[in-house]
């Protein structure tokens, strides 16, 4: 768990930063007269650091973002909430979704392992329709939650607590998909890894079917700093806590950091948000080294053909 620095930030009593100085004190800055050179320096420095722009993918937060036990939680009412895409999709997006790879792919009857398949959205949906699915996630909570919607649908669904980009990884499928951008976290040293392992996972002529961030989105974003207490309300931690947000882009690379601290009177951790945004040229490129072909491009939500300017892309390419 990436924990920022040993000695937390002194407290400060009932939420107040600086106390009013007392009327002997007036003249005296009340910020050096309640914090010792040691505080000062250490403040500077880790607001120094979180000013700092990184080289793409350094450090990875991601088990603290999907498995840390409190937000895991917090992460899986965002997966199920219907006012936001945050985490997931809306439910009336995701039945589009599910509805093309029946149309395009074909499901009953067919092996198939969704990666990072979270509380199982599309896993549910896509062994609805006849599939036999394994869904793969290290989120045990999201994987909880999973399994009883299966129970109570009367689905077959196993879902498996693992690290894709690590652990064992079922054979002989004939579709793996790896849906919501996930494939846009990872540095190309990964991509590289899990691509290789996709590959591994496929008979030959099966199906990898995925979706990428687009450089027209890339266009969008901005470089911003911001700093709120309790930013996300309870999202990331049940305590007071003040959450600063730093957001660095590499214009060459087409990459977006999101860099969080979240400085709580007990805990203090960063998350690293990594984005890469592709477009076909670069996306066709990656597959080609895995041994994978591109067999179609498609809007994400409809499934009908592709348009330069969709913020996202989604992807049929066979092993
Ligand atoms: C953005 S969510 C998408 C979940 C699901 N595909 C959906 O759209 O509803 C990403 C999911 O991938 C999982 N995940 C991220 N990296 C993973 C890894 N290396 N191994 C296994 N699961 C991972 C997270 O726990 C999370 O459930």
């Amino acid at each position: 768990m990436p924990v920022w620095g040993e000695a937390p930030f002194p407290p400060y009593p009932e939420g107040r930063l600086v106390p009013f100085p007392p009327s002997d004190a007036r003249n005296r800055d009340p910020w050096t007269q309640h914090h010792t050179k040691r505080d000062q320096n250490k403040m500077y420095s880790i607001l120094h650091d979180l000013n700092q722009k990184p080289e793409p993918f350094p450090r990875y937060t991601t088990d603290t973002l999907w498995t840390d036990p409190w937000i895991a939680q917090q992460m899986l009412k965002t997966h199920l909430d219907q006012g936001t895409d945050l985490a997931s999709r809306r439910f009336r997006t995701i039945d589009g979704t599910v509805g093309w790879f029946e149309r395009k792919i074909g499901l009953s009857g067919k092996k198939v392992c969704d990666l990072g398949c979270g509380p199982g959205l599309y896993a549910t949906r896509m062994a609805a329709r006849g599939a036999q699915v394994i869904g793969v996630d290290f989120s045990t909570v999201s994987l909880s939650y999973a399994r009883s919607e299966a129970t109570s649908r009367n689905l077959d669904i196993e879902y498996r607590p693992a690290d894709y980009l690590t652990d064992d990884l079922p054979g002989e499928q004939d579709i793996v998909s790896l849906i919501y951008c996930d494939f846009c976290t990872l540095s190309p040293k990964k991509r590289r890894t899990l691509l290789k392992r996709i590959k591994g996972m496929l008979k030959p002529g099966g199906a990898f079917v995925f979706d990428v961030s687009t450089t027209p989105q890339f266009a969008e974003r901005r470089e911003v700093v911001t700093y709120a207490r309790r930013p996300m309300g309870d999202f990331w931690s049940p305590d007071d806590h003040f959450g600063f947000q730093t957001t660095f882009l590499y214009d060459e690379e087409k990459i977006a950091l999101d860099r969080y601290l979240i400085v709580g009177p007990e805990r203090q951790f960063e998350i690293f948000n990594w984005i890469q945004y592709f477009d076909p040229e670069t996306i066709s490129e990656e597959l080609r080294e895995a041994g994978l072909v591109i067999e179609e491009k498609l809007s994400v939500r409809t499934g009908e053909p592709w348009t330069p300017e969709a913020d996202e892309l989604a992807l049929i390419s066979r092993a």
